[in-house]
């Protein structure tokens, strides 16, 4: 008989969430829909750094046509995809595991599948349902593959990568790698400010990154979108010193 810890239970409950984004005339307006599964996987729903990023990159959208565009920890890749959708050239990544969960099928049996599949499926599926044409490559900070080294990217972005602090020092060497390689390249993070401000600091020093703007998200946000995001969230960007 098979016994299962309820904590391995991973229940899809789907669900697709519409951004919006205009101008204040409303004659320029894209719309992205992304799809988002919610379950124990951080990568697999819409976190509110995403929001706040694809909001600052709307804002500053003309420095985005024609860039080399690489998003770390995408996840549902709201930032990504509006950026191609804006005229950049993006690649996606997110972290590659292979740590399983389990799920039950319709009729009850127990399946293990690669959770980390199934992110980088969500992401195609938005990139498809959005129509842009993004690269998807598995990319995890602190590691380097042939496929690393080949990313020249001008713009890095990161929505809420700045979470748990184990992972700062392997994340803050994948960013200095490819800022050291461009030196006009700027990472630009959403993050929510919780208690790791003096890590962060240390680890800018170390790996010799400089901020060179800090925005809080509520100078950003149009009203309508306020509600979206109850946390706070500041917005950096980031150059190699
Ligand atoms: C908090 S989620 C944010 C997802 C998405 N950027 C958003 O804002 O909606 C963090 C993302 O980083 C990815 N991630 C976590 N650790 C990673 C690592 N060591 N290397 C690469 N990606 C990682 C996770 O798989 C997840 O997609």
């Amino acid at each position: 008989m098979l016994i299962l810890n309820e904590s391995l239970l991973c229940v899809r409950m789907k669900r697709v969430s519409k951004h919006r984004f205009w101008d204040d005339s409303e004659r320029e307006v894209t719309n992205i829909q992304i799809s988002e599964v919610m379950e124990e996987n951080y990568g697999l729903y819409v976190w509110p750094g995403s929001i706040v990023l694809a909001e600052y990159i709307w804002q500053h959208r003309t420095l985005f046509r024609g860039a080399q565009v690489l998003e770390l920890g995408a996840g549902t890749a709201l930032p990504g995809i509006l950026a191609a959708k804006l005229g950049a050239h993006v690649t996606l990544t997110d972290l590659e595991n292979n740590s399983e969960c389990f799920t039950i099928s319709h009729d009850t049996i127990v399946q293990p599948y690669n959770i980390h599949l199934q992110v980088f499926e969500n992401m195609a599926r938005n990139c498809e349902e959005n129509q842009v044409g993004c690269k998807i490559l598995s990319l995890t900070w602190g590691s380097w593959d042939q496929n690393m080294l080949n990313l020249n990217p001008d713009v890095v972005l990161g929505a809420d990568v700045l979470y748990n602090s184990s992972d700062f020092d392997d994340l803050f060497a994948t960013v200095a790698f490819l800022l050291q390689k461009n030196p006009a390249a700027v990472f630009i993070t959403a993050y929510e400010p919780r208690s790791a401000h003096r890590s962060i600091e240390f680890l800018m020093a170390k790996w010799k990154l400089q901020c060179i703007k800090l925005v809080d998200a509520h100078e950003i946000l149009p009203q309508a979108k306020l509600l979206s995001v109850s946390t706070s969230v500041e917005i950096a960007e980031i150059k190699s010193l």
